[in-house]
C-alpha cells in the first residue's frame, strides 16, 4: 500500500485529507509539526508528502529538501494560501512538485496527487534515457544514428575535403545552417564563415550586402563598404534561403559565380573572390526551375554537390540521441539538470510529426526544461508549439532572433528589444506569469503592465 504523509498544523485539514486518502486506498501518516513530519518520513518513507507552507516550528519551504531526503525524493505537494504567490514561487524553486490552494478543493487535490504518483512511478522506473554531460559531445556537434544521417556524415566528410560549392536542402529546422557550419569547420576552420539570409532583406539592400558598395553609390552610402563575398575572404560564404533570391539578383549572382569576381554597387573595380560557396534552401529548386522561378544555369552552378537533410518524422530513430544532445546543451544554457527521459516519454516524442523538425524539438525541450523541476522529463512538460500552425515559421522564437540578426543594419529601439525579450520568455514558460517574473527578475505588477503595454496579453489571469 502506498503511504501519504500529511504535515499540517490545521487538524481539520489533516482529518479531511486522511479520510479522503484512506477512502482512496492509501495509508496515511499525519504530523502537526515539521519535526514530527521529518521523523515520520524517516520511519516510513511515504510515496508523496502533502506539506503546509506555514508550520508552528518551521517554514514549509525550508522543510522541502529535508523531507525529500528522508522520503527517497518523494514528490512534495504544498498547501498554500491564495494570496501568497511569491512564497509559492519560492516553494517551487525549492523543489516542491506542485501546490494546491486553501481552501482545499478535493478534485484539484486528486489531480495533483495523481500526477505526483505518476511522476513517482516514472522516477522509480529504470527504463529511461540518461543524459550524461561527459559523453564527449561538443555544443555544435551534429548527431544522428539513422542510416540517412550516417550517410550524410560521410558525404560531409567528403565535401569538406574539397572546395566544391554545396547546396543544402531540407525543411525548416532540419539543420541546414548547422551542416554548413560543420562543412566550414572541417575545411577552413580558421577562416571567416559569413552567413547571409537572402529572404530577410529587401533586394537593393541585399545586393549591397552581398557585393558591397562604393561611397556615394546611392543615397545614404556615406562610406564604401565591403560585401559579404569579400568579407568571407578564403573562408566560406553561406547563402541561406537562396530559393528566395529575386531574378535580378539571381542573374548577378550567376555572373559572380562564373567569373569569380564581384563588382561593388556603384563601383568599377573587379574584386576577385576566393570564398567557398555554401547555399541552403527549404524549396525544391528543381521544381522552382521547372516553374521558371529559378534560373536553370544558376541551379546547375550551385548543385555541384547536393546534401539532403531528411525531415525528422522520417527518422524517429534519431530522436533519442537528439534528445540527449539537445538536453545537454539546454541544461548547460539554462543551468538545469534534466537528465532522465523515461522511455515511454521518448516513445511519445518519436510519434510526433515535428513540422518544425529539430528546431521544434529543441524548442519543446527548452520549454520543458523551464517548466520542470528535478531531473525527470515529463510528458506534461512537452507542450505542443502554438506557433507550429504557421506553416513557414514553425519555431517563432528563434526565427524572431534570426530576423534581428539579418536586419542588423537597423538598430532596434529599446522597446522593441524589451518586447522581443518578454515575448520570448513568455512563450518559453508557456505563458506562466510566475515563472516569467522569476526569469525576468521583475514583479508581477510590472510584468502585467508590460504585457498590456506590448499587447501581449490583457494582463489578467
Ligand atoms: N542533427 C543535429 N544534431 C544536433 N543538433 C541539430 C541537428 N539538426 C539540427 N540541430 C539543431 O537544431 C536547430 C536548428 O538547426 P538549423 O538552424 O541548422 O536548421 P535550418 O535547417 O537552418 O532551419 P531554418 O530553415 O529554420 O533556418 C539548431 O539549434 C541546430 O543546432
Ligand atoms: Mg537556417
Amino acid at each position: 500500500m502506498d503511504r501519504i504523509l500529511i504535515v499540517d498544523d490545521d487538524r481539520s485539514i489533516r482529518e479531511l485529507l486522511s479520510m479522503h486518502l484512506e477512502e482512496r486506498g492509501f495509508g496515511v501518516d499525519s504530523a502537526g509539526t515539521g519535526a514530527e513530519g521529518v521523523r515520520m518520513a524517516e520511519r516510513a518513507p511515504p510515496a508523496v508528502v502533502v506539506l503546509d507552507m506555514r508550520l508552528p516550528d518551521a517554514s514549509g519551504i525550508d522543510l522541502i529538501p529535508e523531507l525529500k531526503k528522508h522520503a527517497n525524493e518523494a514528490p512534495v505537494l504544498m498547501i498554500t494560501a491564495h494570496h501568497d504567490m511569491a512564497t509559492t514561487i519560492l516553494a517551487m524553486k525549492a523543489g516542491a512538485f506542485d501546490y494546491i490552494h486553501k481552501p482545499i478543493d478535493i478534485q484539484a487535490f486528486d489531480v495533483a496527487l495523481d500526477r505526483a504518483m505518476e511522476v513517482r512511478r516514472l522516477s522509480k522506473g529504470s527504463d529511461y534515457l540518461s543524459v550524461e554531460a561527459h559523453r564527449g559531445f561538443k555544443m555544435d556537434d551534429i548527431v544522428g544514428s539513422s542510416a540517412a544521417m550516417q550517410q550524410l556524415f560521410k558525404d560531409v566528410g567528403r565535401v569538406a575535403a574539397s572546395r566544391a560549392t554545396v547546396l543544402i536542402h531540407g525543411e525548416s529546422g532540419t539543420g541546414k545552417e548547422l551542416i554548413a557550419r560543420v562543412i566550414h569547420s572541417y575545411s577552413a576552420a580558421q577562416k571567416p564563415f559569413i552567413a547571409i539570409n537572402c529572404s530577410a532583406i529587401v533586394d537593393t539592400l541585399l545586393e549591397s550586402e552581398l557585393f558591397g558598395h562604393e561611397k556615394g553609390a546611392f543615397t545614404g552610402a556615406m562610406q564604401a563598404k565591403a560585401g559579404k563575398f569579400e568579407l568571407a575572404e578564403d573562408g566560406s560564404i553561406f547563402l541561406d534561403e537562396i530559393g528566395e533570391l529575386s531574378s535580378n539578383l539571381q542573374a548577378k549572382l550567376l555572373r559572380v559565380l562564373q567569373e569569380r569576381e564581384v563588382e561593388r554597387v556603384g563601383g568599377v573595380r573587379r574584386i576577385p573572390i576566393k570564398a567557398r560557396i555554401l547555399a541552403a534552401t527549404h524549396r525544391d529548386l528543381a521544381e522552382e526551375v521547372r516553374a521558371n522561378r529559378f534560373r536553370e544555369d544558376l541551379y546547375q552552378r550551385l548543385k555541384v554537390v547536393t546534401l539532403n537533410l531528411p525531415p525528422l518524422r522520417e527518422r524517429p530513430e534519431d530522436i533519442p540521441i537528439l534528445v540527449e544532445h539537445l538536453l545537454m546543451k539546454i541544461n548547460q544554457r539554462l543551468h538545469k539538470n534534466l537528465r532522465r527521459v523515461p522511455r515511454e516519454v521518448l516513445a511519445k516524442l518519436q510519434k510526433r510529426a515535428w513540422p518544425g523538425n529539430v528546431r521544434e524539438l529543441e524548442n519543446v525541450l527548452t520549454r520543458a526544461a523551464v517548466l520542470s523541476q528535478g531531473d525527470l522529463l515529463l510528458e506534461e512538460h512537452l507542450v505542443e508549439q502554438k506557433a507550429s500552425s504557421r506553416s513557414e515559421t514553425p519555431a517563432a522564437v528563434p526565427k524572431a532572433e534570426a530576423g534581428v540578426q539579418a536586419t542588423s543594419d537597423r538598430v532596434q529601439t529599446l522597446d522593441e528589444v524589451e518586447r522581443n525579450h518578454i515575448t520570448r520568455v513568455w512563450s518559453l514558460t508557456g505563458g506562466h506569469k510566475g515563472k516569467t517574473c522569476q526569469m525576468l527578475g521583475i514583479s508581477r505588477p510590472t510584468l502585467e503592465r508590460k504585457l498590456r503595454k506590448y499587447g501581449l496579453a490583457n494582463g489578467e489571469d
